[in-house]
């Protein structure tokens, strides 16, 4: 049976721009009844998106959290559940692609890396297992990239932590699923159309245009596809590109 998920709360980790992933990710839970607690470092922008969530007929929460800060985490964590009601699904969206190469990568720059990229899904991923044992329900999603598979210069901080954090979401889908909590990754093998690319390498799309990149709405009903898949049929890992991708 596929599951209802009316009456709960959703947390998605890693919202900014409202055309970017977290954002599409928060707008397709809310309109399945939801609530949606946006979490990301900018008021003004999750604002922006609660506001869009809200005018759509849905529930939606602002909060502005560092994910980095494990006391952020728990706050958030704690307030969905107070406000939202049951959490019944957790994505974790936050990263960043950092580049250089490895000469000039000095400690800093690496583990700052990975602290976004890995470390912080696990401890958002640790917290939300905690919450969602007591009810044995429950999915918790991670963003992945091209890198969670490939390392390539000059990415290779970032494929090493994105690679890692695959590992994280491998081994707590194998821990909790039995436990009844649904553990999934996305690996989203291109490009993504949205202002986090666009605006950085404003070249990107003109060079690939936009058939060559992935749609947010798109990513985010495989995100909801996965959290709604009924207990007999689970998928761990999904991978999402463009149809004209190279891979
Ligand atoms: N963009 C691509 O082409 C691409 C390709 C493959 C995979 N991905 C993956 O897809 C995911 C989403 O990427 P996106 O580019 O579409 O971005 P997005 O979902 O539009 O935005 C993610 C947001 O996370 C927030 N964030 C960053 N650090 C944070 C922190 N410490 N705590 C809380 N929030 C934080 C940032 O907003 P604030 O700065 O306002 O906090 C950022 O805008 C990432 O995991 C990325 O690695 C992206």
């Amino acid at each position: 049976m596929a599951k209802d998920s009316s009456g709960t709360s959703v947390v998605v980790v890693g919202v900014g721009a409202s055309r970017g992933t977290g954002a599409a990710i928060a707008r397709r839970f809310a309109r399945e009844g939801l609530h949606a607690f946006v979490a990301g470092r900018t008021l003004e922008r999750l604002e922006i998106v609660a506001k869009e969530i809200r005018e759509a007929g849905g529930q939606a929460t602002p909060v502005v959290t560092d994910a980095t800060r494990e006391d952020d985490v728990i706050h958030l964590l704690d307030l969905a559940i107070e406000q939202g009601g049951p959490l019944d699904a957790v994505v974790y969206n936050a990263g960043r692609n950092e580049f250089r190469g490895l000469l000039d990568m000095d400690g800093a720059f690496f583990e700052e890396v990975w602290r976004l990229c890995c470390f912080t899904g696990f401890t958002v991923g640790r917290e939300a297992a905690r919450r969602m044992l007591e009810r044995g329900s429950g999915s918790i999603l991670f963003t992945g990239a091209t890198a969670s598979m490939r390392a390539r210069p000059p990415f290779t901080a970032f494929a090493s932590a994105k690679a890692a954090l695959r590992a994280v979401a491998h081994g707590m889908a194998r821990e909790f699923g039995p436990k009844g909590i649904h553990v999934g990754h996305v690996v989203i093998d291109g490009m993504i159309d949205g202002d986090m690319v666009n605006e950085r390498f404003p070249a990107a799309k003109k060079n690939v245009g936009e058939e060559g990149m992935l749609d947010p709405e798109a990513i985010a009903d495989a995100f909801f596809m996965i959290h709604a898949q009924p207990r007999r049929a689970w998928t761990l890992e999904l991978d999402l590109r463009p149809h004209i991708e190279k891979f």
